[in-house]
């Protein structure tokens, strides 16, 4: 089992910490990673081999698991929200999709989720229940919004969205065909991994603009943004490119050399937390492997498994979730745009139930910063410099 391990000293009070490491900024009963990657108290492995998204995001939300009754109603209305996007939400998308159609889908998700919020004029948090419809409305949404985006960059007219669960309706948006049970099964348990993982930078990002005051929407905005940086969620995009430009696992040594000479980091390797490996990577790692076994796809794990035994030997870096998920769905027929906008899909929950945890015991996140600049200097009024 993967344990955490402190990556940074607990820095004392008034010293800086880089990059806030080791820094212990708020308290959460959403999920720990203490010793093991928990969601409101459950161990991750048992959850992300049902991959059960609806079931994981009504745990993240509602803080209890949902009976068969709630889990029921909980997808429908995620699947009403998701099929019922507002009309001038598509239309914007639309004409964004007829400028910019290569725009990125994480820019299209960024814009789609804040004209939603303009659209609802959500101004400040409601009470627990409104901010609860409100996730569950962004829950269905967002998916929606991928897969309009897609068909709408590519000139087709926006299909309807599959009453499904999402793993299997998002699947076969983007990929344009009714997946087998197994592809959705691997599919669900990528989105139940991503789901939350306590003060990442996105979901600290959302927290942040929340404690002023703001709403769920510019919360979920300020988190994709962060999200779509390589050294957090776009990572996953770059994973896969990084694989089919090295191309041969003979080639990987002399890449994985020639990055380290250039200072690069290699995309999936390392994390702030996890310096004895991530959990996630290894679940999910174990499932990649089997999946693509006898396929297409298996020759890429023979390159992957190189890089791995390089980064181990050379830094002693081990993988991060964002190496097996990339290799996943590259295997389930997705093109690589949509990898970093998946993760949005299934982080959504995370992030909307620390909004709600952050609003419902808020203080203003604000921390110091330590001056480095010039020393105290006169100010000379511009007519007389
Ligand atoms: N490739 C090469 N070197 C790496 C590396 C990687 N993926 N990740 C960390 N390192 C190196 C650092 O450069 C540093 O080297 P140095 O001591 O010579 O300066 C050392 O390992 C320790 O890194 P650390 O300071 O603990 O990293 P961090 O906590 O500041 O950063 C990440 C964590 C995730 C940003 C970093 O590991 C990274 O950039 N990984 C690649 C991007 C990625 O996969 N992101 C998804 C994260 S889930």
């Amino acid at each position: 089992m993967s344990s955490k391990k402190p990556s940074s000293p607990a820095p004392a009070a008034g010293e800086l910490a880089r990059g806030l490491a080791g820094v212990v900024a708020g308290r959460t009963a959403i999920s720990s990673l203490d010793g093991d990657l928990r969601y409101r108290g459950y161990s991750i492995g048992p959850l992300a081999a049902a991959g059960d998204f609806e079931d994981v995001a009504y745990l993240l939300l509602y803080g209890e698991l949902p009976s068969s009754t709630e889990h029921a109603a909980f997808t429908a209305r995620l699947q009403t929200a998701a099929a019922t996007l507002p009309p001038a939400a598509l239309e914007a998308l639309a004409g964004l999709a007829k400028h910019a159609p290569d725009a990125s889908p994480m820019d299209a998700l960024r814009s789609g989720v804040s004209i939603l919020g303009q659209l609802a004029r959500d101004n400040a948090p409601g009470t627990r229940t409104a901010q609860l419809h409100q996730a569950e409305q962004l829950l269905g949404q967002v998916p929606a919004l991928l897969a309009a985006w897609m068909d709408l960059s590519s000139g087709r007219p926006v299909a309807s969205w599959p009453r499904q669960p999402i793993a299997a309706a998002l699947l076969e948006r983007l990929t344009g065909r009714t997946p087998p049970a197994d592809h959705v099964a691997a599919f669900g348990t990528t989105l139940v991994l991503y789901a939350e993982h306590e003060f990442n930078a996105s979901t600290f990002a959302a927290r942040t603009v929340v404690s002023t005051g703001s709403d769920m929407h510019s919360g979920i905005v300020a988190a994709i943004g962060a999200l779509k940086g390589p050294l957090h969620g776009g990572a996953n995009e770059q994973v896969l490119e990084q694989l089919s430009a090295i191309g041969s696992p003979e080639r990987a040594e002399p890449w994985v050399n020639e990055q380290f000479a250039a200072k690069r980091v290699v995309m999936g390797f390392g994390h702030r937390v996890y310096k004895d490996g991530d959990v996630r990577a290894t679940l999910l790692g174990d499932i990649c492997r089997r999946m693509v076994a006898g396929t297409p796809a298996a020759g890429l794990e023979d390159l992957a498994g190189r890089v791995e035994q390089l980064m181990l030997k050379a830094k002693g870096l081990k993988p991060n979730l964002d190496w097996p998920a990339a290799r996943i769905y590259h295997a389930l027929g997705l093109p690589i745009r949509v990898f970093t906008p998946i993760f949005v899909v299934a982080r959504m929950s995370g992030w909307t139930a620390h909004i709600i945890e952050q609003v419902g015991d808020n203080r203003l996140i604000r921390p110091l910063s330590l001056y480095c600049g010039e020393a105290p200097r006169h100010y000379t009024p511009a007519s007389g410099r």
